[in-house]
């Protein structure tokens, strides 16, 4: 399985630009997934939630996401992207910050962030989706977003709910995020599949500079491909999925046999 990540530089509020511009870099390489950032259609540093409430779109109807199934259908691929959402009506509307991950024959899986970073929780309603994992081509793929990166249970799940691959649309600020999901690749035996942006939004007296360094890392925590820190660029590697599957650490150890969860209550408490 060829997975493709796009390290974008989107244009703040210019939703068709970004879809546009994404989807000219997507079309000119042949992947079976790609994966794009968080928000990758609409920018990140909303001015308000009514800025945001302009600029989200429900999933599966709304303009991104029927763009981005209709490319899946002509390139006979799968994408997993970061778009707003909206979805509910009157007083029950929510905003979520969501990722699709979409394949030719229609939407394989929506999820919306659990852990919402700084500022979003002033735009966006925490996400209500719990982890899954879906099937495309034989490869079981679970989505997590960005900020997820600093809750190790987000990845645990996803890996003992069978996830082959993690992918993980971002929008990074903090430093320590990539050499993190090398950690997660370890802990889990899984591919992880960072797709961060690069570029700065600046509102006000507020600038956030994102940090590239997209990457893709397989089971043993060995870095495939890495993005530059800035620049938008395609990254690619050429990945058997069912690699994840092999949990032995040792002779001795298998990473999730040799799980103790009885020690493990105070987690869920
Ligand atoms: C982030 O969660 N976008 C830092």
């Amino acid at each position: 399985m060829r997975i493709a990540v796009y390290q974008t530089s989107p244009a703040y509020g210019e939703v068709e630009y970004n879809l546009f511009t994404a989807l000219n870099a997507l079309g000119s390489f042949r992947a079976d997934l790609f994966v794009l950032p968080e928000l990758f259609s609409t920018g990140y540093l909303f001015g308000s939630r009514k800025e945001l409430a302009a600029l989200a779109e429900p999933i599966p109807s709304g303009p991104t996401t029927r763009a981005l199934l209709e490319f899946c259908r002509a390139e006979d691929c799968a994408v997993v992207a970061g778009i707003a959402e909206v979805s509910g009506r009157g007083s029950a509307r929510k905003y979520f910050n969501s990722a699709v991950f979409l394949g030719p024959r229609g939407l394989l899986g929506r999820y919306r962030k659990t852990h919402l970073f700084n500022l979003e929780k002033k735009w966006f309603d925490a996400g209500d989706s719990g982890f899954s994992v879906s099937v495309f081509r034989g490869a079981r793929i679970g989505v997590m977003i960005c900020f997820d990166w600093v809750y190790p249970e987000v990845v645990r799940i996803l890996a003992l709910k069978g996830a082959d691959i993690v992918c993980h649309p971002s929008n990074l600020v903090l430093p320590f995020c990539q050499a993190a999901m090398i950690t997660r690749s370890i802990e889990n035996r899984v591919f992880t599949v960072t797709a961060n942006r690069v570029g700065k939004e600046k509102r006000g007296e507020v600038e956030i500079p994102f940090s590239g360094m997209s990457q893709i890392v397989d089971p043993h925590g060995r870095v495939l491909r890495k993005a530059p820190r800035t620049g938008e660029k395609l990254i690619a590697a050429d990945v058997d999925p069912t690699r994840a599957r092999d949990k032995r650490f040792t002779p001795g150890n298998d990473l999730f046999k040799d799980r103790r969860p009885r020690f493990y209550r105070d987690l869920v408490r």
